[in-house]
């Protein structure tokens, strides 16, 4: 894990919940808001792997829960609310963080499969963030953050439905933003650039991991890939009170990789 600039108590007391918490990114997230005080409730569709996330935060010291299910059913969304109020009382900071995606020819995905992805992370984010409003309303400082990518600052090859459902966050992230910053509550995304050891390498570049790194690496202007580490020391910084006037905003957290365009 990386090492954190952030004072150890910095969410203390707080109580996070974070969709597809089991792997990745999602993982990763967590284990810095536990590490910062927080108790967390992760979901994901895999039990086995929902099983060892859990035993890896409580061999952290974290105090940690899994919660099964598929973030495109509303039952499972307003279970997921209900069970994590009834172990930890409330909750503070939501991270929507579920997605799926794999890449395809836009003129040969299936429309199952557009709808798919704009199902898990767009109509999801919105299902999560709705089935928690109130229980996020009732605290005085909570905090939503959507992640989301860079895909759709321009257009990306063969990533027509994921580009589309991560546009349809961002506004979401606004629109809440928008409505829910009368209730305390700050909502903001955070958009990851390339990040080595995630599902979103290997599933978009598979098997070229390494040879990915040194053309991404040679492309994004601070000189690397990132790290798991750098998105969720971000979510650490938005969820605490560092960012406590900052709502409606995508932070980015690529190195600068999306400003890159060869010369012509
Ligand atoms: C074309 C595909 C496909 C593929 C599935 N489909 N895989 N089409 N190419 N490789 C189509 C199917 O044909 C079907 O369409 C529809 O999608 C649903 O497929 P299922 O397999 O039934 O869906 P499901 O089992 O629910 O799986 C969802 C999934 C899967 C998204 C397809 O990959 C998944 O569960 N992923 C979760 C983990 C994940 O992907 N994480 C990576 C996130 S990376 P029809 O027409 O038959 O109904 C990320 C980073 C983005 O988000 C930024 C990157 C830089």
């Amino acid at each position: 894990m990386v090492d954190s600039p952030f004072k150890v108590d910095a969410l203390s007391g707080k109580v996070a919940l974070v969709t597809g918490g089991s792997s990745g990114i999602g993982l990763e997230i967590t284990k810095q808001l536990g590490v910062h005080g927080c108790s967390v409730v992760i979901t994901g569709r895999r039990k086995a792997v929902l099983d060892g996330a859990v035993a890896e935060l409580q061999a952290l010291g974290i105090t940690a829960a899994g919660l099964q299910g598929d973030v495109r059913s509303a039952d499972a969304c307003a279970d997921w609310v209900a069970t994590t109020c009834k172990m930890f009382g409330s909750i503070d900071i939501l991270v929507n963080c579920a997605a799926g995606n794999f890449l395809a020819n836009a003129a040969e995905l299936s429309q199952g499969g557009f709808r798919t992805v704009m199902e898990i992370d767009a109509v999801g984010t919105f299902t999560m963030s709705r089935a928690a409003f109130e229980v996020l309303k009732q605290n005085s400082e909570s905090v939503i953050i959507n992640i989301s990518a860079t895909l759709h600052y321009g257009a990306t090859w063969y990533q027509v439905h994921a580009s589309a459902a991560k546009a349809a966050v961002d506004s979401i992230t606004r629109s809440l933003a928008l409505e829910w910053g009368e209730y305390g509550i700050r909502v903001n995304g955070v958009a990851p650039g390339p990040i080595r050891g995630t599902a979103g390498m290997s599933k978009l570049a598979p098997g070229e991991e390494a040879s990915m790194e040194q053309v991404v690496t040679a492309a994004v202007p601070l000189g690397r890939m990132g790290d798991k580490g750098d998105i969720a020391l971000a979510c650490v910084y938005l969820a605490s009170s560092a960012g406590r006037f900052v709502s409606g905003e995508t932070l980015v957290v690529d190195g600068g990789a999306w400003l890159h365009r060869p010369q012509l």
